[in-house]
């Protein structure tokens, strides 16, 4: 098991409904060593990539891209959640659907602050279903910029998102995939490749 896995393993919390509780370490309270190892492992996975930017959602994606950012030394773009419509212009956006909280969302990032001159590494905490990784995407492509990498904190390999991300040919990577879990016993499963 590697670090994450060890620590999913101690302090996460299994819920029905296939939901993993990681609130004491990284989606309420925030370990921020801990950020700190995970920022340093996405250095050494996408050593290889030239990044000039890092791309997140809000709002679990933030705390965790600022760390992963430390690393590579780039600046931090999120995007916004946003009901609002009157913002096509000076916005790229892409409509989020979500499964867990059945609603649609605008995703939106200013203008100013992705063009064609960006390399982007996509950071977020979780990957289920991808909607949110797709929106983060196509508003990276509506840039004219590119997409050099993903870095997922963790992946429910049990959902359909890490499939299609890999299968269109991203560098996707997780540092923990969830294959089951089961709130019974609490037993998580982690995948290894
Ligand atoms: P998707 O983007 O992969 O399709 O995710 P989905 O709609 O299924 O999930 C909605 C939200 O729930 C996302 O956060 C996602 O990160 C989070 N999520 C999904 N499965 C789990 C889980 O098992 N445990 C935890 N803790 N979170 C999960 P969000 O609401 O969009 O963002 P945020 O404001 O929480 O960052
Ligand atoms: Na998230
Ligand atoms: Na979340």
């Amino acid at each position: 098991m590697n670090f994450l896995e060890e620590r999913i393993t101690k302090d996460g919390i299994v819920k029905e409904g296939n939901v993993l509780k990681v609130d004491s370490f990284l989606n309420h309270q925030m370990d921020i060593q801990l950020f700190d190892e995970i920022g340093e492992e996405f250095k050494r996975r996408f050593a290889n990539e030239h990044i000039n930017k890092i791309l997140t959602i809000e709002a679990s994606g933030i705390g965790i891209a600022c760390m992963v950012a430390r690393h590579f030394d780039v600046p931090v773009v999120f995007a916004k959640k946003s009901k609002s419509i009157n913002i096509e212009g000076e916005m790229y956006v892409a409509e989020v659907e979500s499964f867990t909280h059945k609603c649609k969302n605008q995703v939106i990032v200013s203008k100013k602050f992705l063009s064609p001159d960006d390399h982007v590494l996509i950071i977020d905490d979780f990957l289920a279903n991808g909607c949110a990784l797709q929106g983060l995407i196509s508003i990276v492509n509506e840039a004219g910029a590119t997409v050099e990498g993903i870095g997922i904190v963790i992946e429910k390999g049990f959902q359909s998102g890490g499939r299609i991300i890999r299968n269109l040919g991203y560098h996707l990577e997780s540092l923990a995939i969830v294959d089951s879990m089961d709130a019974a016993t609490g037993t998580i499963t982690f995948r290894h490749e």
